[in-house]
């Protein structure tokens, strides 16, 4: 059951101290016109509240990724992500924010089986989130099940090229589209779920020349990760791209390097906790003389 009422005015989980208007389906789509996109769309992940709220004023969208399998849960892959999840920190993205559209990722298993399980799936996320839309993975398989949700009033971003929750099939995360088959492949899978109504694609882990054909080929924007500067926008994983692992793909720059930060804050603090050095008398509750 869901524990806030939204804000009709703002989209908003709660009435935001800022009120203002959030971007929606149609505003995103609209932003590529004859297959242009005068200023690329700015998408990056968020899985709580405070996070969103910093992202928020920067950000046409918001991403709570199944990646939150791995970022937040330390699982090995985004296979056991479950609705659960995905709905508690969508919920906290949507309450954190006012100005971006909050789309969550529909996990593995929640969708494949037929439309009506995905529209069963969606609406629960939708109703206990509050996002104005859902990210699913796949192409030409999945253009039925896309059809079906934006005629029953959820907007879908689709996800082509790489799609991480497919990884036993693909058999690893490497770039995809290396063969003409399979760069076709992407290429019709971006047109089957654009045709199918998508209001804009992922496309993730590509060559250049298939972002080049995929963006110039469909209507709807085209967020790239690891899918070069040919796309319509840009999406990364927040943690990734602020460098909180040791490691990072290829793709991502790193704009800060928050593990080191956090490491030495943590030491700077049990070396002052050990001394005696903290909490000193500025930390300290005591009668007002
Ligand atoms: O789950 C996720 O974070 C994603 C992005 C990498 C696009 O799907």
């Amino acid at each position: 059951m869901s524990t806030f009422t939204i804000d009709t005015r703002t989209s908003r989980a709660t009435p935001s101290p800022v009120p203002g208007k959030r971007m929606t389906a149609p505003s995103i789509r609209a932003r590529k016109v004859k297959g242009k996109t005068e200023e690329p769309i700015v998408m990056l992940t968020a899985y709580t509240m405070r996070t969103a709220q910093l992202l928020d004023p920067h950000c046409d969208m918001l991403l709570v990724g199944d990646s939150l399998g791995q970022v937040i849960y330390g699982l090995p892959s985004t296979i056991p992500v479950t609705l659960d999840m995905m709905c508690a920190h969508g919920a906290a993205v949507v309450r954190g924010s006012w100005h971006a559209l909050v789309a969550v990722d529909m996990p593995f298993g929640s969708y494949e089986g037929s439309p009506e399980q995905a529209f069963a799936s969606a609406s629960r996320i939708m109703k206990e989130t509050g996002c104005a839309a859902v990210k699913l993975e796949g192409g030409e398989a999945m253009a039925p099940t896309v059809d079906f949700l934006t005629h029953r009033g959820i907007p879908v971003i689709g996800h082509v090229g790489l799609t991480p929750q497919a990884v036993n099939v693909l058999g690893g995360y490497g770039a995809r589209g290396k063969e003409k088959q399979e760069a076709a492949k992407i290429i019709a899978d971006a047109k089957a779920i654009d045709d199918a109504g998508a209001f804009c694609i992922v496309l993730e882990g590509v060559m250049e020349a298939i972002a080049d054909d995929v963006a110039s080929g469909v209507g709807a924007p085209v967020i790239g990760i690891g899918a070069s500067a040919r796309c319509d926008g840009q999406v990364l994983v927040t943690e990734d791209m602020l460098g909180l692992f040791e490691r990072t793909p290829r793709f991502v720059k790193r704009y800060d390097d928050l593990a080191s930060r956090i490491g030495e804050a943590a030491r700077t603090y049990a070396e002052e906790v050990r001394a005696r050095s903290f909490p000193t008398a500025d930390q300290t509750y005591r009668p007002k003389s």
